[in-house]
Parts: structure tokens; C-alpha cells; sequence
């Protein structure tokens, strides 16, 4: 299921097209880790593209890749497309809902792309993304989560813990994700983790085929 939830540093308009100051923030430290891991040839599926940010840049540095951007939202979608019009290995944005099972069969993908997504869905729907995600891969393909994670040993910054808190207060079956978990979903999956310290304290959880 898709939320309106209140976000600080939600997405404003600007030049005729939704901007997510979050997106321009951390969009070099995600290309550093994606850009030596992704292959030179294939497809790409991007999950809550948002704003569009991440796949425009993505598909602008890795010409050879084909990307398909995903996002529940119609705005957004608009948005995505206007972005991405003058790049042609970027797909029309299609409606995706991560909740829903079933998308998994339309890969293989050598990539699926995730940024800042698992904090705003609940457990049972990080499930069926993960899932489907594993399905959809090729083999060798490479899973990609970005964002604000809990992690087992560590107790959240100040920051972190309002954040958190202020998700569960709008939907208390929504919040920050312990990472431990979401590395013995992926393994028990058959994939193989990696986690990257970002910056921010954010996580980027790369997963194998
Ligand atoms: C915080 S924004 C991140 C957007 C983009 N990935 C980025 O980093 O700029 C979260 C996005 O997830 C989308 N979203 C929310 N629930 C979703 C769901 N169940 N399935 C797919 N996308 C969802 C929202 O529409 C929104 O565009």
C-alpha cells in the first residue's frame, strides 16, 4: 500500500519539475558505490523512483544500461518522464506498487535499485519487496537498498530515533529497519550481502545473485 506521510525535506517544485533536496544530497556518495558494481550492459529496475533524480544521473553515467524507473505516484511518474526525456535508455516510469507481489516476473533484471524506501513501508511489505526483488534478478544481478537502517549492536542517534519515532506515530507498522534483518531475509533469499557504511549514518545494503 502507498501513505501520505508528512517527510521533512519533502520534494518542491522547481523548474516545472519536483526536486527532492534529499536526492541532490546523497546522490554522489550512491553513484561511488553503484557505479564500479554495476555491469556495462542490461537493465536496471528502480523501485520508488520519486523525483527521478537518481535514475536520470545513473542512466546519464551508464549509457549501455537500460533503466526502468517505478513510482506509485502519477505526479512523480510525470515528473520522472520529463526528467528522463532526453535520455533514451530510460523506460516510460511505470506504476509499481513494492507491496504488491507479482512484479518480480517481469525481469530478469542485472540490477534493482532502492533508495530510501524500507523506513516508509511496514515489515510485511519489505518482505514482499525482497522477495520479489530475489525473483527478479538475473543471476550474478546485483540488489541495491539505500537509507536509514537501525542496526543490532548500535543504539540510533538522536536524529535518527525522532525521525523513527515520528513514522510510527503516523503508522506504527512503519519505521526505520533493523539491518541485521534485512541481511538474513536477502541471504536466507539465496543472496549474498554486503554492507557500505554512508554518510549521514545511512546504509547502503548490497545484495549478489
Ligand atoms: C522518500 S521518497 C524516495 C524517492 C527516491 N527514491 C529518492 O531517493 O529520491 C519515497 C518514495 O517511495 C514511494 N513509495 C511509497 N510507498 C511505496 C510503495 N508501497 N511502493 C512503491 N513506492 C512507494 C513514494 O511515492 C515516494 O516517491
Amino acid at each position: 500500500m502507498t501513505r501520505r506521510l508528512d517527510l521533512p525535506d519533502g520534494a518542491e517544485a522547481r523548474d516545472g519539475l519536483l526536486h527532492a533536496p534529499s536526492a541532490e544530497r546523497n546522490a554522489e556518495p550512491i553513484l561511488a558505490v553503484l557505479d564500479p558494481r554495476l555491469p556495462t550492459a542490461g537493465r536496471v529496475l528502480e523501485l520508488a523512483s520519486g523525483t527521478g533524480q537518481h535514475v536520470a544521473t545513473l542512466a546519464a553515467r551508464h549509457p549501455g544500461l537500460t533503466f526502468e524507473p517505478t513510482e506509485p505516484d502519477p505526479l512523480r511518474r510525470m515528473t520522472i518522464d520529463r526528467r528522463c526525456a532526453a535520455l533514451p535508455n530510460v523506460a516510460a516510469a511505470r506504476d509499481l506498487d513494492v507491496s504488491v507481489a507479482g512484479w518480480g516476473a517481469r525481469g530478469p533484471w542485472d540490477a534493482v535499485v532502492v533508495v530510501n524506501l524500507l523506513h516508509l513501508i511496514s515489515d510485511a511489505e519489505m518482505a514482499v519487496l525482497l522477495d520479489e526483488a530475489a525473483r527478479g534478478l538475473a543471476r550474478g544481478g546485483l540488489f541495491a537498498v539505500y537509507g536509514p537502517f537501525r542496526r543490532a549492536d548500535a543504539p540510533m542517534t538522536e536524529g535518527d530515533a525522532a525521525f523513527d519515532a515520528s513514522l510510527r506515530s503516523q503508522d506504527p507498522a512503519i519505521g526505520y529497519k533493523e539491518a541485521e534483518v534485512v541481511e538474513s531475509v536477502l541471504a536466507a533469499l539465496g543472496l549474498r550481502p554486503e554492507r557500505v557504511e554512508m554518510p549521514a549514518n545511512n546504509l547502503m545494503v548490497l545484495a549478489r545473485r
